[in-house]
């Protein structure tokens, strides 16, 4: 039998809802990176089975089975260390910095996060980018340097290699043009084939929720959560999963040394704000998933490793070890601001009711924050600065946000998007709770 004449096989059996085995899925993992000339299945077979996998959907069983077949295409991680080790993943988002304050803050309370992350594409942000604002910092670390920096400091966070699930970056490019992202078994398998490969014992799940997420609604949000965590249970991990809301950007600043300049003010005691105590929250979870007190006691020593600047200086480190000007963490104006910027004011009072966060995404893309291609250059000193958000209240002529770029006429084209994206009405909204839901495998 040939491998195209099992794909065909696959593909029938799938556009007709009849079960793929685990042998067959293996097979056609295999066929995305083929050791053997022979083994590899044609884009357009794949293609075909990915818009079947959309269509029709896989069984638990069948997604579970297609994240191992994934997560052993490449590189297992190992990890010899005395203590747990945690990973985080964000579905992605607008302004999310979270792994900037957490890393730092999980490490300081003795918690290992080797963190492999990768670029922003489209409207949400990356943290590779981000950190890569800081002047000197360096992502590309070598196998043995990243070992080494988790062991001494605890935290490290790293350009994703290739060797790690390499099928899930074949798949997911050919994905990205075959109209096929949006298929929770298809995101189960890329997210979590990634996550068991880093050999992480406890993984942090953020499904964003919302008009600027894959996931636009609780329901979807919270099947791939649980999916997520079966698939995590069945690989002998614990795993904990926390719906957050969307609708609105996390935070105040997007855009990426604007980002580290708001995760530092985290990291120097601001807990109170809704991305503090956000953070607070996934530091406690993360603490509490590796067995070190219930959720009270780790909110409590996550809150004492940011107020003793024990979390701060542990960033400060990370940031020297990998190659940048640590004294950022003392001194923002150090981090690079674009030359351009310009202030929105309201035009009428009222309570600001929506604040879409694709669109605002979209338009830290037009400022230069973000890349619209994997080719394109970033300005790492473009964004946007909230002044107010949803639910708050504003009076006529008050700051609204603050543009960065290099140029006036990025100033233009965002400002027109963004005049489009936030609603100001006369009524107060109900308030919307950042974290949805959170489920655990330990529950
Ligand atoms: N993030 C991933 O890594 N993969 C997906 O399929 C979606 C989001």
């Amino acid at each position: 039998m040939t491998t195209v004449f099992h794909m065909n096989e696959c593909i029938r059996k799938t556009k007709q809802g009849i079960p793929l085995t685990e042998s067959e899925i293996r097979q056609l993992v295999r066929g995305i990176v083929p050791q053997h000339e022979n083994e590899r299945i044609p884009d357009y077979q794949l293609s075909a089975w990915l818009m079947a996998v959309c269509l029709r959907g896989l069984s638990d069983s069948e997604a579970i089975a297609l994240t191992f077949a994934m997560r052993d295409s490449g590189q297992v991680l190992h990890w010899d260390l005395d203590g747990a080790i945690a990973d985080k993943h964000s579905t992605g988002g607008v302004g999310d910095k979270t792994t900037l304050i957490l890393a730092p803050i999980a490490a300081a309370c003795g918690i290992y996060m080797p963190k492999m992350s990768g670029r922003g594409l489209g409207h949400t942000g990356g943290t590779i980018d981000k950190l890569e604002s800081i002047p000197g910092f360096r992502t590309d670390l070598a196998p043995d340097a990243f070992r080494r920096q988790v062991r001494e400091i605890g935290c490290a966070v790293a350009m994703q290699t290739g060797d790690l699930a390499p099928a899930d970056k074949k798949l997911y490019a050919l994905r990205d043009v075959t109209e096929t992202v949006d298929s929770i078994p298809l995101i189960c398998a890329s997210i979590m084939s990634k996550k068991l490969a880093t050999g992480a014992d406890h993984i942090l799940l953020d499904v964003k929720v919302g008009s600027g997420a894959f996931m636009k609604n609780n329901e979807d949000a919270a099947k791939l959560a649980k999916l997520m965590l079966r698939a995590a249970k069945a690989d002998g991990k614990h795993c904990t999963a926390v719906l957050t809301d969307m609708e609105r950007p996390l935070g105040m600043n997007i855009g990426n040394a604007l980002e580290v300049a708001e995760a530092i003010t985290v990291l120097r005691g601001d807990t109170a704000s809704e991305l503090g105590d956000f953070c607070i929250t996934l530091a406690a979870e993360t603490l509490a998933a590796a067995g070190m007190g219930d959720k009270a006691s780790c909110r409590e020593k996550a809150l004492c490793a940011v107020e003793s600047g024990a979390a701060l200086a542990r960033f400060a480190k990370m940031i020297e070890m990998q190659g940048g000007n640590p004294r950022v963490t003392e001194d923002l104006s150090l981090l690079p601001e674009s030359a351009c910027k310009r202030t929105l004011h309201t035009t009428s009072a009222g309570w600001i009711t929506a604040m879409q966060s694709e669109e605002i995404g979209r338009a830290s893309v037009l400022l230069g924050a973000g890349r619209m291609t994997k080719e394109d250059g970033i300005d790492p000193g473009a964004g946007i600065v909230l002044h107010a958000k949803n639910g708050d209240a504003v009076a006529a002529g008050s700051p609204l946000l603050t543009m960065y770029a290099a140029k006036e006429s990025q100033l233009d084209e965002a400002e027109a998007l963004l005049k489009q994206a936030i609603r100001i009405t006369e009524k107060q909204p109900a308030p919307q709770p950042l974290i949805r839901e959170i489920y655990s495998t330990g529950d």
